[in-house]
C-alpha cells in the first residue's frame, strides 16, 4: 500500500517537472532605451534620413530631385529603411508596448520600412516616396492615439498617455 502510494507521488512529481519544462522560457529581452529615446535616437534619424532622400525640393537653381544618384547612398537608404522596419518590432517588446493598437501601428512600421527599404533595393525614386508616405502615416496615426497633443510641426508634445502594458 505504502509502495503504491509512494509511486503514485512519484509519478506526479514526475509529471509535474515534465510539465514545468515545456512552459516556454521567454527570451531574456531587456528594455534598454525609454520611449522618447527610441524615438529621438532610433526611429527619428532613421525616418529623416528616408525623408530627406525622396521627392524634389525647389531651389534657386530650379527643381532638385533628391533621391541618391549613387549606389553609396541609395545602400545608405536601405540601411535606414531597415532600423525603420526593425524599429517596429522594438516598438512590440514586452515593457514597451502599449497593448493591441499599439502593436498593430508597430506592424505598419514593419510594413513601411520593407516598402522603403524594396525601394531603395531597386533604386526606385518613385516607390521610395511612396514608402516615405506610408511611414509618415504611421507615426501619425500612433502619434495621435498614444499623445495627448501633437503640436503643428508634427513634433510630440512633452506629454504622454502612454502606460505600457506586459
Ligand atoms: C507605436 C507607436 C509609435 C510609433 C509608430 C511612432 N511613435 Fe513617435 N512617439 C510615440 C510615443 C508614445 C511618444 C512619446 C514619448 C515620450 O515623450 O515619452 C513619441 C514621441 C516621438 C517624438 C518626440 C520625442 C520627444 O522629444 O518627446 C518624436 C520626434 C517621434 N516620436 C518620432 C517618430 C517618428 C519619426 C515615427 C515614425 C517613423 C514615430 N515616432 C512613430 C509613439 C510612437
Amino acid at each position: 500500500m505504502r509502495v503504491r502510494h509512494c509511486t503514485t507521488t512519484l509519478l506526479i512529481l514526475l509529471l509535474a517537472a515534465c510539465a514545468k519544462q515545456e512552459a516556454p522560457t521567454p527570451p531574456p529581452f531587456k528594455v534598454v532605451t525609454d520611449h522618447r529615446q527610441t524615438m529621438e535616437w532610433i526611429l527619428d534619424p532613421a525616418a529623416d534620413l528616408i525623408w530627406d532622400s525622396a521627392g524634389t525640393i525647389i531651389t534657386a537653381e530650379g527643381q532638385q530631385e533628391l533621391h541618391p544618384t549613387s549606389d553609396e547612398g541609395w545602400d545608405e537608404v536601405a540601411r535606414n529603411a531597415a532600423i525603420l522596419a526593425e524599429s517596429g518590432n522594438l516598438l512590440m517588446l514586452p515593457g514597451r508596448s502599449a497593448g493591441r493598437d499599439w502593436n498593430e501601428y508597430a506592424s505598419g512600421l514593419i510594413e513601411a520600412g520593407i516598402l522603403a527599404l524594396r525601394a531603395a533595393e531597386a533604386q526606385d525614386s518613385d516607390a521610395l516616396f511612396d514608402a516615405g508616405g506610408r511611414i509618415y502615416q504611421v507615426c501619425l496615426a500612433c502619434h495621435n492615439q498614444y499623445l495627448i497633443e501633437v503640436d503643428d510641426t508634427g513634433e510630440a508634445s512633452d506629454q504622454a498617455t502612454l502606460s505600457a502594458q506586459p
